[in-house]
C-alpha cells in the first residue's frame, strides 16, 4: 500500500529468511553485500570445515570434483560455495592493503596437509553476471596451483595441467582453465527444457546439451572462451560430482534448476568416463553446522518429507492450481534426476503414483484444480517407466495407463468447450 501511494520502500540487504530474519518482509528491493569483502574469514574458515566433511563423505580422496556455484547462494552465506573450492585446492583470497579482494594465493601444501584437489567449477549465468571479481580469483586460484613448483602427487590442478597442454598441445594457462559457464549473456544448461519437454532421446543427448551450454571457460582476466575439448578432457578425470544446498525454501526436487546443471555435469562426466556412473553429493547447509548426503539419499528424503507428506502437499493444494503445477513440478524433476544420474529409486516413482494419480479420489481432485497439470504428472511417469527409470508390475502400469487417458480425455473435453 505504501508503494502503491507513491511512498518510499526502504530496500534492505539481500539474505536467507532463516540465517538472516531482519530482511524480512520480503518483496522488498535488495542492495546485496560488499563484492569487494566476499568471501568472508567466517565463510573461509566454515567452507573448509565443509570442504572436509565431503572429503569424509567418499570412499577415496577425490583427484577432481565438479562443482556447482550459484550467484544468490553465495551472497546468502558470504561466499561460503566459494570458500569450499577455494579450500579443496588449498588457495585463499588476498585481499590490497584497503581490505579489498584483490586475487589468490595458494596456501602451502603444509598447511593444507593434504595434495591439492582438482576442481570443475561449473557457475550459473547469475553468478558470472553477479560476482565478477569472484570469478577472476576462482581463475586466479586455479592457475597458481598449476604454476606451483611442487610434487605432483600432492598437487592434482598441476598434474592434470601439465596432462592436459600436452596430450591438446596447448600452453599453460589455457590448460590451467577451470572455471565454466556460459557464455556471456546466456543461462543455463538447457538440460531442463529437454527434460521438460521430452525432446531428448538418449540420455547422452543431455551431456551434449551440458557441454555446448557450459563450456565457455573464464580465464584470469574475466574473458571467456568457448573450450568444450578442454572441458571434456578434465570431466575425464572427475571423480564426484557436488553442490550446495542453501536455503530451507528448496530441495533439489523443487526447482529444475538443479538437475539441469549438476545432473547435466555429471551426464557428461559419465560419458566421459566410457559410461561409468559418477558419484553425486550434495552439501545441506540449512541445518545446524551442515551435512553432506548422496544425491540418492537427498532425493529419497524429499520425496518422504516433501512430495509424498500430507503436511507440505497438502497446504500446497491451498493455492489450487499453483500447488498441482509444484507437486507436478516434483515429479517432472524426479525424472529429470533419473535422466542424468540414475539416483532415484523405484520406489519414488511407485508411491509417487499411488499417491496422486491411482488413488481415484485424489486424481479427480488434482484433475479438477489443475487438469493440465495433473495430466502432465501421469504422463510424466507413464515417460519414467517407458525409460526404465522403474519398472511397475502390469497392473499398476495398466491402471497408470488408464489414469492417465482419462486425465488427457478431461483436458481435450475442456479445449474442446
Ligand atoms: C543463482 O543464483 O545462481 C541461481 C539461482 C536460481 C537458479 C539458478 C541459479
Ligand atoms: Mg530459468
Amino acid at each position: 500500500m505504501r508503494a502503491l501511494s507513491a511512498r518510499f520502500i526502504a530496500p534492505v540487504a539481500g539474505g536467507d529468511l532463516i540465517r538472516s530474519p531482519h530482511i524480512l518482509p520480503t518483496g522488498r528491493n535488495i542492495h546485496a553485500f560488499d563484492p569487494f569483502r566476499m568471501p568472508t574469514a567466517f565463510a573461509m574458515a566454515d567452507g573448509a570445515a565443509q570442504a572436509k566433511r565431503l572429503l569424509q563423505a567418499h570412499h577415496s580422496l577425490p583427484r577432481t570434483v565438479a562443482l556447482v556455484l550459484w550467484g544468490s547462494d553465495n551472497i546468502k552465506s558470504d561466499g561460503g560455495p566459494i570458500a569450499q573450492v577455494m579450500a579443496l585446492m588449498g588457495a585463499k583470497p588476498r585481499f590490497d592493503s584497503y581490505g579489498r579482494l584483490c586475487g589468490a594465493d595458494v596456501i602451502p601444501l603444509t598447511d593444507l596437509g593434504r595434495p591439492r584437489i582438482d576442481v570443475i567449477m561449473t557457475l550459473s549465468g547469475i553468478f558470472r553476471d553477479l560476482l565478477p571479481l569472484q570469478t577472476r580469483m576462482l581463475a586466479e586460484a586455479a592457475w597458481k596451483a598449476a604454476t606451483a613448483d611442487e610434487p605432483l602427487a600432492q598437487n592434482f590442478i598441476r598434474a592434470h595441467t601439465l596432462a592436459y597442454a600436452d596430450s591438446m598441445g596447448i600452453d599453460l594457462e589455457t590448460a590451467a582453465l577451470r572455471v565454466f559457464s556460459n557464455a556471456e549473456g546466456t543461462y543455463g544448461a538447457n538440460v531442463n527444457q529437454l527434460v521438460s519437454s521430452s525432446t531428448f532421446g538418449d540420455e547422452d543427448e543431455l551431456a551434449d546439451a551440458y557441454e555446448a551450454r557450459k563450456s565457455f571457460a573464464y580465464g584470469r582476466n574475466g574473458k571467456a572462451t568457448q573450450s568444450a575439448a578442454l572441458l571434456q578432457l578434465a570431466l575425464k578425470d572427475v571423480d564426484l560430482a557436488y553442490q550446495n544446498l542453501e536455503s530451507v525454501e528448496l530441495g533439489v526436487t523443487s526447482v529444475d534448476h538443479y538437475f539441469d546443471t549438476l545432473g547435466g555435469v555429471a551426464r557428461a562426466v559419465k560419458r566421459a568416463r566410457g559410461g561409468q556412473e559418477t558419484a553425486v553429493y550434495i552439501g545441506d547447509q540449512t541445518r545446524g553446522s551442515g551435512k553432506v548426503r548422496s544425491l540418492k539419499d537427498q532425493i529419497a528424503l524429499e520425496t518422504r518429507s516433501r512430495s509424498l507428506n500430507p503436511k507440505f502437499y497438502e497446504p500446497l493444494l491451498r493455492h489450487g492450481a499453483e500447488g498441482v503445477r509444484q507437486i507436478e513440478a516434483h515429479v517432472t524433476n524426479t525424472l529429470g534426476w533419473s535422466a542424468t544420474t540414475a539416483q532415484v529409486e523405484p520406489w519414488v516413482y511407485q508411491r509417487l503414483s499411488e499417491t496422486f494419480v491411482l488413488d481415484e479420489v485424489m486424481r479427480k481432485r488434482l484433475s479438477a484444480l489443475n487438469p493440465e497439470a495433473s495430466n502432465r504428472m501421469a504422463q510424466k511417469l507413464l515417460e519414467a517407466s517407458d525409460r526404465a527409470y522403474w519398472q511397475p508390475d502390469a497392473d499398476t502400469l495398466a491402471a497408470l495407463q488408464n489414469a492417465a487417458d482419462e486425465l488427457e480425455d478431461r483436458l481435450e473435453g475442456i479445449a474442446a468447450e
